[in-house]
């Protein structure tokens, strides 16, 4: 079966990217090796499982040596080896680094910083996301590319670009604020619109012209809160003009070969939402911190986010590293067990394929000391005997591909709001989107609810419970629709600082959080953000404490579910719960610790019958279920690193231990996983 097998038409208008199996594989250099290399290469990858390699990343340089002139001979036999060999290519567009000669021939390329500092050549990403020369160059390169293999057979997947933003989110030169320039105009058209929406009265900051307008360069205090907003919006925006322009160009050649880029985790600069409306199937590169015993939630979090961005099709583990990385300031590898588990993670939370950073260590280079699918010491290491293994087993389940997850609840996270919040001139600089979000995401995870993560202007009926952790920036329009979502019937929690601010990042008046007051029953006068270290007690149904923020409630139909029980507000509503047409809104007006926060939550879902996927499980145990192709699927994957028991509510037949007969119980050893065949 050769790759267009695997590609659904496009008949309907949208290219979907449905494998028959669960893909393994990786990042495949090969330009780093010399071609004797090669088919060893080829000969491992089949003894190791691997289905699919993403190639040509950065191989700019060496199929465009000089200007326009183009050799491509030898990556014709990297796709004819892999080809043979039925691997499936995942081809990137080869446009992450531009070679030397063209940031020589073109200085103005290169990035700049709020300083004004030029980023010289000699990594990668060293290109300003608006340069018209940079994307016309790039664009250039691609139609080359997708004109040569455009019909080969192992062609199945575009890979567009890689990690957009990791190293240059974000430039200040004088072709990017020309760019902002533009990009203003579009939004404001004229520049009174854009002088009202960015408060420009305030410290005599009124432009008469969208020519005075600059970037958010280093100033001596304060930048207008809306322009650092405005530019947080353009710098994606460029970037995602970068992603589209090579888009094209591959849509035009190779119409029925659907594309992807691969995303960073939590990663500020990108609104993964925003751009998987340009995707084809959504992808996540994950590098597990093996020093952190809670890294796998911080995973599991993006996880969501990269399938919810898919709209619930299956996603791809683009990048993980088989062992250590190299790019923290201390490098654990990947303890024995943990990278298969970490793996089965991404399986049970929705992804179709498992692939690594990168197949064969470098020798040279700054990643010389990033673990690979086969390390320096070769083939008789513990990590290619883990991979290998991993990618036999993977192949005995080809019954989970296109199978999909689904949830009861919604985490609502938008990045605009996340742009907003993390300004200065807030009433706390201690507020961070992603530690907020993962506190509220914890307490599903650890009841084994599966969540889904979502941006504000998605469906929500379907779900029993939506949470708001901290939409600081809130339309109206957003407010109205939870509004009516809880009026309906659903169940909303919101936490502190939510629903203050609008899309200009001007202040919603008449008491905070005025679009929200009237499903939460509440008004908040006055916020009172806690010191560092400061903890307030909580007294009524929940009792304990909360730290990092207060405030002044006063209660306009809501209840105090809890009262803060010290301090300057002493007696006044910390927690408070209002029955709102035929559903419930719960608010939040401080950071709960996290035992009181779990404590919260499982009343928040009980009361909105959101249940767990099994009762009692033990802590430590990640429970998920995928559904698909009259198959239910329950994954157990236990995070600890002692064997814990998990009961069924029936018979099940774990897929990864054909020998074992159906059990009502399941024993899985520290780090172990369970793939389990639900009736
Ligand atoms: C990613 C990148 C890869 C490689 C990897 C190392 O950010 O996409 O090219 O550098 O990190 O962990």
């Amino acid at each position: 079966m050769t790759a267009a097998d695997h590609r659904s038409g496009s008949s309907s208008g949208i290219r979907t990217f449905e494998p028959a199996r669960l893909h393994f594989g990786g990042d495949y250099n090969p330009e780093h090796w010399p071609e004797e290399v090669w088919a060893e290469d080829i000969r491992l990858m089949k003894e190791a499982g691997v289905t699919m390699v993403t190639a040509g990343i950065f191989s700019w340089g060496l199929v465009e040596p000089r200007p326009g002139s183009y050799d491509f001979g030898w990556f014709d036999r990297v796709m004819g080896h892999l080809g043979d060999a039925g691997i499936q290519v995942c081809l990137a567009t080869m446009t992450a680094s531009p070679p030397p000669w063209l940031s020589r021939q073109h200085p103005e390329i290169l990035p700049e910083t709020a300083d004004g500092v030029r980023k010289w050549p000699g990594s990668r990403q060293h290109y300003c996301p608006s340069s018209p020369v940079y994307r016309t160059r790039a664009v250039r390169l691609v139609e080359q590319l997708a004109t040569r293999y455009a019909e080969h057979p192992a062609l199945a997947l575009w890979h567009i670009g890689n990690e957009y933003g990791c190293s240059n989110p974000v430039c200040y030169c004088e072709v990017s604020a020309a760019d902002f320039r533009r990009w203003l105009r579009e939004r404001y058209g004229t520049v009174e619109a854009l002088n009202a929406a960015w408060s420009t009265t305030f410290w005599s900051q009124r432009y008469g012209d969208f020519e005075e307008v600059l970037p958010p360069r280093t100033a001596p205090t304060h930048a207008n809160p809306t322009q650092q907003l405005d530019y947080a919006r353009f710098s994606d925006d460029a970037l995602l003009q970068c992603y589209l322009a090579e888009r094209e160009v591959l849509r035009r050649i190779t119409p029925d070969v659907p594309v992807t880029t691969n995303h960073m985790p939590h990663h500020k600069p990108v609104d993964p939402f925003r751009w998987a409306a340009y995707e084809d199937v959504t992808a996540l590169d994950y590098y597990q911190e093996p020093y952190d015993s809670e890294t796998h939630i911080d995973a599991a979090a993006a996880f969501d986010v990269t399938r919810c961005a898919g709209g619930g099709r299956p996603w791809l583990l683009m990048e993980q590293a088989p062992g250590a990385v190299n790019w923290r300031a201390r490098n654990s590898p990947k303890p024995p067990g943990a990278m298969r588990l970490w793996s089965w993670q991404a399986v049970a939370q929705g992804a179709d394929a498992v692939l690594y950073f990168q197949w064969r260590q470098s020798q040279g280079g700054a990643e010389k000391f990033h673990s690979a699918m086969v390390p320096h010491a070769g083939t008789d290491t513990r990590i290619f005997r883990e991979v290998s293994a991993l990618g036999q087993e993977l192949a005995t389940v080809p019954q989970l591909a296109g199978t999909r997850c689904s949830s009861e609840v919604a985490l609502l996270a938008d990045w605009n709001s996340w742009w907003a919040l993390e300004q200065g001139s807030h009433p706390s600089s201690a507020l961070s989107h992603r530690e907020t979000l993962l506190r509220h995401y914890r307490p599903f995870f650890d009841a084994g609810v599966p969540c889904d993560i979502v941006p504000p202007d998605r469906a929500l009926s379907g779900y029993r419970l939506v949470v708001v952790p901290n939409l600081y920036l809130m339309s109206e329009e957003t407010a109205e629709r939870l509004t009516a979502y809880v009026r309906d019937g659903g169940h909303l929690f919101v936490s502190y600082f939510t629903g203050i601010a609008d899309e200009c990042d001007r202040v919603h008046l008449g008491g905070y959080p005025a679009p929200l007051r009237e499903v939460l029953g509440l008004r908040v006068e006055e916020f009172w953000p806690l010191d560092e270290g400061a903890r307030v007690l909580l007294r009524g149904e929940l009792s304990g404490q909360a730290d990092l923020w207060s405030e002044a409630i006063d209660l306009e139909g809501a209840r105090a579910v809890a009262t803060f029980g010290d301090g300057e507000l002493t007696g006044r509503p910390a927690l408070t719960r209002h029955a709102f047409g035929d559903g419930m809104a719960w608010y939040a007006g401080t950071r709960p610790e996290p035992g009181v926060m779990r404590t919260l939550m499982d009343r928040v879902r009980e009361e909105a019958c959101a249940a767990p996927l099994l009762a009692d499980l033990p802590p430590g145990v990640q429970a998920t279920a995928r559904e698909g192709g009259d198959g239910r699927y329950l994954f157990l994957l236990n995070h600890g690193e002692t064997a814990a028991t998990v009961t069924l509510p029936h018979l099940a037949r774990n897929l990864l231990d054909p020998g074992a007969e159906p059990a009502a119980a399941v024993t899985l050893p520290g780090r172990g996983v369970a793939v389990l065949s639900a009736p």
